[in-house]
C-alpha cells in the first residue's frame, strides 16, 4: 500500500478552537497534520486587506504527496486569516481534492459562503479541485470553546476518503 491517498490537514488557529478540530479530523483521516506558524503575528487589518503574514518553515512542501488536502482556519474580519492567504498564494494544489473548514464565533455563520468562495478561487487558481466546504462555530473571540462543541461538527462530516 503506498501513501497515495494521503491526506494532509494545513490549519492555523490563534485560540485553539480550530487546532482542536484539526486534531480530531486526523483522528478520523488518519493523515498528517500541518499548523501554519508566523514569524510574526498576523493581524486584523491583514485579514482585511486580504494579506498574507509570514510564515514559519516550508508548510508548502508538506502537501507534496497528499491527494486529500483539509484547509483549516478561523474567519478574522469576515476574512480569511493572514497565515492562509500566505499559505495559498505558494501552494501547488495540481491533482489535489481540496476540502475547506472554517470556524467562527457568529452562530449565523455569518460571511463563511464569501470566505470560502475567495479560498476555493485561489485553490483553483493554482490547480486544485475543490470537493467540499464546511462552515463551523467555534468560540468566541479569544476563547476557545468547549471540545464537544468542536468534535461534534467535525464528527458530522461526511469523508470522501
Ligand atoms: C482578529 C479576529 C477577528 C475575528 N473576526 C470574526 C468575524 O468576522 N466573524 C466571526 O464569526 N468570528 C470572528 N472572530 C472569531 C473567531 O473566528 C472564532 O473565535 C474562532 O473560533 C477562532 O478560532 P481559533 O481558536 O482556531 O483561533 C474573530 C476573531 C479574531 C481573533
Amino acid at each position: 500500500m503506498g501513501n497515495e491517498n494521503l491526506a494532509v490537514i494545513v490549519f492555523f488557529s490563534k485560540d485553539g478552537n480550530t487546532r482542536s478540530g484539526a486534531k480530531r479530523l486526523n483522528g478520523r483521516l488518519g493523515g498528517k497534520i500541518v499548523e501554519l506558524r508566523e514569524k510574526k503575528k498576523g493581524n486584523f487589518l491583514q485579514a482585511i486587506f486580504k494579506k498574507g503574514s509570514q510564515l514559519q518553515g516550508n508548510p508548502w512542501y508538506e502537501i507534496t504527496g497528499a491527494t486529500y488536502v483539509y484547509l483549516m482556519q478561523p474567519i478574522w474580519a469576515s476574512n480569511a486569516v493572514p497565515a492562509m492567504n500566505a499559505f495559498l498564494q505558494n501552494a501547488d494544489f495540481s491533482g489535489k481534492l481540496v476540502t475547506i473548514i472554517t470556524f467562527q464565533q457568529f452562530a449565523d455563520l455569518k460571511n463563511s459562503d464569501k470566505v470560502h468562495q475567495d479560498i476555493a478561487a485561489a485553490v483553483k487558481q493554482r490547480k486544485g479541485q475543490v470537493i467540499g466546504t464546511y462552515a463551523f462555530i467555534g468560540g468566541k473571540m479569544g476563547h476557545c470553546a468547549e471540545e464537544k462543541l468542536i468534535y461534534d461538527q467535525i464528527d458530522s462530516m461526511a469523508l470522501q476518503n
